[in-house]
């Protein structure tokens, strides 16, 4: 596989510093040499580039830096297209607002290529307020509505050339759901096993039941990994932890069920905030999590102790 490697760096989804710094971390924990151990071609396209502050406002008084993050997902829309042409891109965050784009830009691939696009959202929160719902103004809560096609988002955002279907886009590890959002998950359709499914199915069960429909409709498969999916006392470094996360055992256990099945084209790695981590150890997981994603099993994998 030829892995292209974009870095994003950023952090105004929220208003805590330091997500900027995720693509450096990613680097230094050693995401390219893992990904050419496995026989994978690397390539790294550097940063995406922001394009100068869009003089956009909105009524919702809440709403923290619009204009750089419209601005951000033009940028990044443009660089998830191009960079979806061939190989799998992999978009390291930067905060999850850089999925407003990664998503807008696969959807538009998609469209070009006729084939439908399949979204796994891994993450303690659905990401799926409108900028008239959001309670906290912070963009990292809107990325999947917006790409989705949600109301409100036009003269505000860039408008989309392709929307997701939201009835193709699982979210699993949800733990955290503010009650706009519950209402607008339901009604739009999106696939949420939240924790208490894990717990009472296990996560296998509910992962091959997407994979099938991805497979069954020769789907190109999406996946966003948020930092906050993990469990926090194995990933510290992200900015809204939620207890009752993920296991190291079943994220690994995703992302090896995710490589069986071949069908992951693109991949998001966001919220890690490397001023919140603990020696490296939430950076270092997350490359030891891509690995598995692309091809690592338990019989070569390094022993380390997080
Ligand atoms: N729903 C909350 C909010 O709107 C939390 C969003 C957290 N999102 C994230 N990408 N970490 O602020
Ligand atoms: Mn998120
Ligand atoms: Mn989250
Ligand atoms: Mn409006």
């Amino acid at each position: 596989m030829h892995c292209k490697i974009l870095g994003i760096p950023l952090q105004d989804g929220s208003r805590r510093m330091g997500c900027e710094m995720g693509p450096s971390a990613l680097r230094t924990a050693g995401l390219m040499a893992a990904l050419r151990e496995l026989g994978h071609e690397v390539t790294d396209l550097g940063a995406v580039q922001p394009g100068a502050p869009r003089a956009v406002r909105h009524a919702n008084p809440a709403i923290h830096a619009l204009p750089e993050i419209a601005a951000w997902t033009t940028a990044i829309m443009d660089a998830a297209y191009a960079a979806s042409a061939d190989g799998m891109p992999i978009f390291m965050g930067g905060d999850h607002a850089i999925s407003a784009g990664t998503l807008a830009g696969l959807a538009r691939r998609a469209k070009a290529l006729a084939r439908p696009l399949f979204v796994l959202w891994l993450d303690a929160h659905p990401d799926f307020h409108t900028l008239d719902s959001t309670m906290t103004g912070n963009l990292h809560g809107i990325p999947l509505a917006y790409a989705s096609g949600q109301p409100g988002f036009s003269g505000h955002f860039p408008d989309l050339e392709a929307a997701i279907d939201p009835g193709r886009v699982c979210a699993l590890g949800i733990r955290s759901v503010d009650q706009p959002e519950r209402e607008a998950l339901r009604n739009a359709g999106v696939t949420v096993h939240d924790m208490r499914a894990i717990d009472e199915h296990g996560m296998a069960p509910l992962l091959r039941a997407f994979i099938e429909r991805v497979v069954s409709a020769n789907g190109l498969l999406h996946v966003s990994l948020d930092v906050d999916f993990l469990d926090p006392s194995i990933a510290p470094a992200v900015g809204t932890t939620v207890p009752g996360g993920a296991t190291l055992r079943e994220a690994h256990l995703v992302m090896e069920m995710l490589s069986d099945s071949g069908l992951v084209t693109s991949l998001d790695l966001v919220e890690l905030n490397p001023f919140l981590d603990e020696r490296g150890r939430t950076a270092t997981l997350l490359v030891d999590l891509t690995a598995s994603l692309m091809g690592r099993r338990i019989m070569d994998r390094p022993t380390r102790s997080y």
